[in-house]
């Protein structure tokens, strides 16, 4: 990269004594939602009327009160659909509609035609304020766009006067690009704005201080928007709102920055849509929030729903690394992540505890309408506290910390094979064909065990086994049933195996309830293996478990 020097860096405000570092964030904002504005203007294909109706409703629900609907004097389409809004009875009482417009004269009168009829407006008026704009598009000085703004909010006072009726109107005031313009000028044009139509207290505008090209790291933002406020005459007469954009890929943490400085408003899209990197993305910035124990105000627990809704009207796609929406922001491959993830649910379960703590989750899928089963995937990168993850999560079996290595390894060297990554169910078939439909070289033929009397008791094992097609009576006593069956093994030459672990559980409810046993036994190579037996009856089960341990150790 040879040609760095040919950018300038940012200069930051001169910040004294800066508060926000030690502030933490303890109310949502007010939340705006730009979709149907700033994230419509920057669509490949824009929203048609019906597509931006749907939006509209769906920011309804979820919960925002003030909602920017467009730009109704940039074109015939735009201008239709705030009538169609307004006429057609889509606006409930509560949710206040907000329209763009430049401080040109015809663009104002234009818009103010489009809300006729409106219960709650807010007439949102903007003019870039930035020293690259002023010096390249504008070719004004200062004094020049000031006037361009104070004209404006002249002409907004009269028409508001004149437009007097049941429309509540307020107003807001963008110096856009307010990042890149000198932050005392940004005070003296919204100074000189508030004086121009008299806001008070009860009447307060909103000063929206958009990062319209992010041009530094988030504090630099939040820098300004405090420095502003320290700065601005009249401030109680004003609701300090911000607009951030994503160009460095920070627009959720200069958000963020910025709230600490004292920003009350926040102005953003859904998933972020919006010009270049796009907007602010308010879910993101309200589940991080909610993952705080805050409730944000806004109602995110169906994020599929809102997904598929938005993915189809504005024709984008929600990357698979989406904080909260990605396809994949709940699955962990890694089998490190696997096995606190499989921790984390264990301790859940068992402590009762009434908050959230599963590593690697800083949310609980299912608040947002997401579900627990794709959490653990499985390729050749997971471990095996993975693999068991799914077979408990998914099948029930609850496999013994000791068997994991041995089932992750079988695992592993499948999804090597395959060179993919494998579904639950063909984990459960690999278990299936490992531990359950295996080749036997001895079968369990009829048997019965018999307690016998003395101290210390003794039971007693008598069948039979077949051997490569041929049966062999045998029989053992010993301190249990294992223990007697294990003994009699050795009359077919199953000898010099040690018994080192048996688990067992039950496996289904009800009148179907079976148990499953889970039997490790060291080979006479020193290699331990394990075996599954499953049955209604819980000795037979862990006969079964022993041969298939056996078994298995014929064939591994
Ligand atoms: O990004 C921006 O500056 C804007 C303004 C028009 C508010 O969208
Ligand atoms: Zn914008």
């Amino acid at each position: 990269m040879q040609h760095a020097n040919k950018y300038i860096p940012f200069q930051p405000v001169k910040l004294e004594n800066r508060q926000w570092p030690d502030r933490v964030i303890d109310k949502p904002p007010i939340w705006c939602s730009v979709d149907l504005r700033d994230g419509n203007q920057a669509l490949v294909d824009p929203m048609n009327l019906q597509e931006k109706l749907e939006f509209f409703k769906t920011l309804c629900d979820i919960g925002f009160k003030e909602i920017e609907v467009g730009f109704p004097s940039a074109s015939e389409t735009e201008f239709e659909i705030c009538r169609e809004l307004i006429q057609g009875g889509h606006i409930p009482d509560d949710v206040t509609i907000q329209v763009l417009v430049q401080a040109r004269e015809h663009l104002i009168r234009r818009t103010f035609e489009a809300i006729k009829g409106a219960k709650n407006v807010i007439v949102h008026f903007y003019n870039s304020t930035s020293t690259l704009q002023r010096k390249v598009v504008f070719k004004k000085d200062m004094k020049g766009i000031t006037q361009i703004a104070v004209e404006g909010a002249r002409l907004i006072r009269q028409l508001i006067k004149e437009y007097q009726g049941d429309t509540n109107i307020r107003i807001e005031y963008s110096p856009e690009s307010f990042s890149g313009t000198e932050t005392d000028f940004a005070v003296d044009i919204c100074a000189a704005v508030m004086e121009e139509l008299g806001a008070t207290p009860e009447n307060k505008i909103i000063l929206n201080l958009p990062n319209t090209v992010e041009m530094c790291t988030p504090n630099t933002y939040a820098d300004q928007v405090e420095y502003f406020i320290r700065h601005l005459p009249n401030r109680e007469s004003a609701i300090i709102s911000i607009h951030p954009h994503n160009d460095r890929g920070t627009g959720v943490a200069a958000a963020e920055l910025a709230i600490l400085a004292g920003a009350e408003r926040v102005e953003g899209t859904l998933f972020g849509n919006g010009e270049r990197t796009g907007n602010l993305d308010i879910i993101t910035l309200g589940l991080n929030m909610y993952t705080q124990g805050m409730d944000p105000g806004l109602d995110f627990s169906n994020i599929p729903a809102l997904r598929e809704m938005y993915e189809r009207c504005t024709r984008m796609r929600v990357h698979e690394r989406h904080p909260y929406a990605g396809d994949l922001v709940f699955t962990a491959f890694s089998g490190s992540h696997q096995d606190a993830i499989n921790k984390g649910v264990q301790y859940m379960r068992e402590s009762g505890s009434k908050y959230w703590e599963i590593p690697y989750l800083p949310i609980d899928p299912a608040d947002i309408g997401r579900q627990y089963e794709p959490i653990i995937r499985i390729n050749s990168q997971s471990g095996k506290g993975g693999a068991a993850f799914v077979m408990q999560n998914n099948f029930g079996y609850i496999l013994p910390k000791e068997m994991h290595p041995e089932f992750g390894s079988i695992v592993k060297a499948e999804c090597d094979r395959l060179g993919r990554e494998i579904s639950a169910q063909e984990l459960f078939d690999l278990f299936r064909s490992n531990y359950i439909d295996i080749q036997q070289k001895f079968k369990l033929g009829r048997y019965s065990f018999t307690e016998l009397s003395g101290e210390p008791s003794e039971v007693e094992f008598r069948g039979s086994v077949v051997c490569d097609g041929v049966e062999h009576n045998i029989s053992g006593k010993g301190n249990g049933p294992i223990d007697a069956f294990f003994k009699a093994l050795k009359l077919v030459g199953i000898e010099n195996y040690e018994f080192v672990s048996y688990h067992q559980h039950a496996i289904s409810s009800g009148s179907d309830s079976k148990a499953v046993t889970y039997i490790g036994l060291k080979r006479p190579d020193g290699k331990t293996v394990f075996g599954v037996g499953i049955s209604s009856n819980i000795n037979k089960a862990s006969i079964l478990g022993v041969l298939c341990a056996v078994n298995r150790s014929l064939l591994v």
